[in-house]
């Protein structure tokens, strides 16, 4: 890293930011790799400009940021890489799909389902959909820290140390609803995938900052409360959370790698784009270091003693 070639470039929304003048491709230095988590870190989503990597170099740049999650299941991995998943509305010689053709078109954080989720999710854009000079296809985030901060007190109050349930079909099923073409999920597959329960209001092991996780693609509904109790509140939250001034909305360049935490932010894809505007991006997710430590990010505490 030349110090010289650097470049931060924030914008007015309150998380994002750019980092401009690194190359991917070279191995990076410890500053360098530091430099992208507190970047990611400080602002949940961070661009790097101008990037263009094959899917080796992708690979071996996510590992900077921890172990890659294995998608054991999707069609829409590349072949002998598990862990790089494709997202393109583009098709083979035969008409064939070449990546997930709808992947994250509903608010919700990546692998929120599991009791193990999602840290950091990475998209490389090799294509941006364009219609007069303006790209298409945004990623828009919401800023889970804010959210939180501006909730009521007697809504704080009632939710922090409540348990949420969130599960994998609710999403699966609402895609459908809209339109997707995925095949239902058969009941074996099922299953495999039953709901999990997180808190509602999480600790960042990293930055000690508390956060909201409640995603509506994926939460489904408040432990040890009535249903209706549980359903109005989870649907003021998600109506509160997208309050326009804690939203993010990523305008893709071609080439950027875009990094978010998935503790701090939930996001959604924006499908504006037609079926000859071409949007291809390679993806993959960074797990935690320690998943069973991950589910102790609400019960820690991290206040420094005075
Ligand atoms: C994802 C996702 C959003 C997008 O990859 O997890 O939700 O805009 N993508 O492609
Ligand atoms: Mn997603």
């Amino acid at each position: 890293m030349s110090e010289s070639s650097i470049c931060i470039k924030k914008g007015n929304s309150p998380i994002g930011v750019r980092l401009e003048g690194i190359d991917l491709r070279k191995p990076l230095s410890g500053a360098e790799v530091l430099l992208i988590e507190q970047l990611l870190y400080s602002h949940s989503v961070l661009a790097i400009s101008d990037q263009n990597l094959d899917v080796p170099a992708w690979r071996a740049f996510c590992m900077y940021l921890g172990p890659l999650h294995r998608n054991a299941t999707s069609p829409f991995h590349v072949r002998d890489y598990p862990e790089i998943m494709v997202l393109s509305n583009k098709r083979n010689p035969d008409g064939s799909q070449v990546g997930a053709l709808d992947a994250g078109q509903d608010w919700h954080t990546d692998m929120s389902y599991n009791a193990e989720p999602g840290k950091f999710t990475a998209l490389h854009a090799l294509d941006v959909p364009m219609r007069d000079g303006q790209p298409l296809g945004d990623t828009q985030f919401c800023d889970m820290y804010a959210a939180y901060a501006a909730l009521p007190a007697e809504v704080r109050e009632r939710i922090d140390g409540a348990w949420a349930l969130h599960d994998f079909h609710k999403y699966f099923d609402e895609a459908i609803r809209r339109g997707s073409t995925r095949p239902p999920l058969t009941p074996e597959q099922r299953a495999k995938r039953p709901p999990v329960r997180h808190p509602m209001v999480g600790r960042h092991p990293v930055t000690g900052r508390k956060f909201l996780y409640a995603d509506p693609g994926y939460t489904v509904s408040i432990e040890g409360w009535s249903a209706a109790e549980s359903q109005r509140m989870l649907d003021d939250l998600f109506e509160f959370q997208l309050r326009p001034e804690f939203l993010y909305r990523h305008r893709w360049r071609r080439g950027d790698v875009l990094l978010w935490d998935n503790w701090s932010t939930i996001h959604k894809a924006t499908a504006d784009y037609g079926p000859t505007e071409y949007r291809h991006m390679i993806r993959a997710q960074i797990n935690a270091f320690e998943p069973q430590g991950m589910m102790s990010f609400a019960a820690l505490d991290t206040s420094v003693p005075a």
